[in-house]
């Protein structure tokens, strides 16, 4: 059946995910993309994965669980836990509740831990594979919960694959073998074989919904944040997680940026230091683009004034376009060690100044300091050399005792 509808449609759906801290305005800048795509007659689905939605505030139209109607060509729907959990969880749920049960909680702490953590982001995988297997839309917009969560949920298929790779049972036979013996010596329930498929169709989904995702063609990530320290920090962590991961970043889009100071000196002077974020953002995240959205004096509600803010960010482009084929930062597995390699404007090797900080890298060039974040892999390895070409700087990272 799938494949039928696979051919229904020429190429594959396109999908772009909002990532950043929270408040910074991911779901503004979400409905205002979904708007515009719609507009551009591409068949657009929103998707809010964020508990605390709050899509359907700011589209004004009521939402729920299941596409709705927001606009021509434009539907929109907000992950709703308790039904995803009723449809795919019901096996795996009473499972978890019985293991709990038989490590000695009490029933009611069971079912509170079957709820786990990170189901939110499982849904939204789940949702995401569904709704580009059946080709309805062209367009698939995710609203992501503040920038840990999608870590996590982008983090998820490499999390359940290594758990799988631990506790999989690979030889089921054996597994059948041993459960009643295993079940004799431990008060802990097995896992039957119902439950072992539907973990594995699971498995499956999640891996399936990594691909999706981590296809540049088809998948990009933007990072959405304000002019200010704190926010600017967490997304440069997010960058360097997101590249870890292998997704593609595709943009950095920088929400609610002082235009006018109108005379007044203290926002002239707030002005200044926004402009100076600004500079440093793009520098930073050099060669993604940075889109600048200006601070609204009020609200951004409803789909009249979400029109304006697509219109600002995007003019005349193509919003589900990608903005940007590559990968800023880069990690590579080399030899037991690593390679970092990094895109620069710099020129010439000699322009660059590097050195290590704990678990950052500092960098200067043409009077820009970028601290780049070092995921824990790499922290704990010695930087050893460093090389630059083609506006890439390339660093290697081996351990210690390999000398
Ligand atoms: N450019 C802007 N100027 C003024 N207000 C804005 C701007 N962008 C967003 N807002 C307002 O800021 C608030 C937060 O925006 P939004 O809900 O889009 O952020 P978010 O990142 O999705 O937040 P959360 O992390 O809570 O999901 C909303 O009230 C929105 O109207
Ligand atoms: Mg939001």
């Amino acid at each position: 059946m799938n494949s039928k509808k696979s051919s229904k449609k020429g190429p594959d759906v396109r999908v772009i995910l909002y990532s950043g801290k929270g408040g910074v305005g991911k779901t503004t800048v979400s409905a205002a993309t979904g708007l515009r795509t719609a507009e551009l007659g591409r068949k657009t689905v929103l998707i809010s994965t964020d508990q605390a939605h709050s899509l359907s505030d700011i589209l004004e139209v009521e939402l729920s669980g299941s596409p709705t109607k927001v606009a021509p060509g434009l539907d929109a729907l907000e992950i709703d836990l308790d039904l995803e959990l009723r449809n795919y969880w019901g096996e795996i749920q009473n499972y978890v509740s019985a293991f709990f049960r038989g490590q000695g909680f009490e029933e009611l702490v069971a079912e509170e831990f079957a709820i786990l953590p990170g189901l939110e982001e499982l849904f939204s995988l789940l949702k995401l594979n569904q709704l580009v297997r059946e080709k309805e839309y062209e367009v698939v917009i995710i609203d992501c919960a503040p920038t840990g969560n999608t870590i996590r949920m982008l983090s998820f298929p490499d999390m359940i694959r290594w758990y799988m790779d631990k506790f999989y049972p690979r030889d089921r036979m054996l597994f059948k073998l041993l459960r009643p013996l295993a079940e004799k010596i431990s008060k802990v329930p097995m896992p039957n074989d119902e439950l072992i498929s539907s973990a594995e169709v699971l498995y499956q989904e999640v891996l399936e919904a990594a691909k999706i995702l981590t296809n540049p063609a088809m998948a990009s990530v933007r990072l959405v944040a304000n002019p200010e320290k704190i926010v600017l920090r967490e997304t440069e962590r997010a960058l360097t997680y997101l590249c870890l991961y292998g997704y593609s970043v595709d943009g950095v889009i920088v929400n609610r940026v002082l235009q006018d100071s109108q005379g007044n000196e203290a926002l002239k002077s707030w002005q200044a230091v926004q402009n100076a974020y600004l500079e440093r953002t793009r520098s930073y995240f050099y060669p993604l683009p940075v889109l600048v959205q200006p601070l609204n004096f009020g609200e951004i509600l409803g789909i009249p004034s979400l029109r304006k803010v697509a219109h600002t960010l995007f003019g005349e482009k193509d919003p589900a376009r990608v903005m940007y084929n590559g990968q800023p930062i880069g990690i590579k597995r080399v030899n037991g060690g690593y390679t970092l390699s990094i895109k620069l404007p710099a020129a010439r090797r000699e322009e660059i100044e590097l050195w290590r900080k704990g678990d950052e890298l500092v960098l200067k060039y043409q009077g820009v300091k970028r601290n780049i974040f070092l995921p824990r892999t790499l922290a704990a390895l010695v930087m050893q050399e460093a090389e630059f070409g083609e506006q890439t700087l390339r660093l290697s990272f081996q351990k210690k005792e390999e000398k």
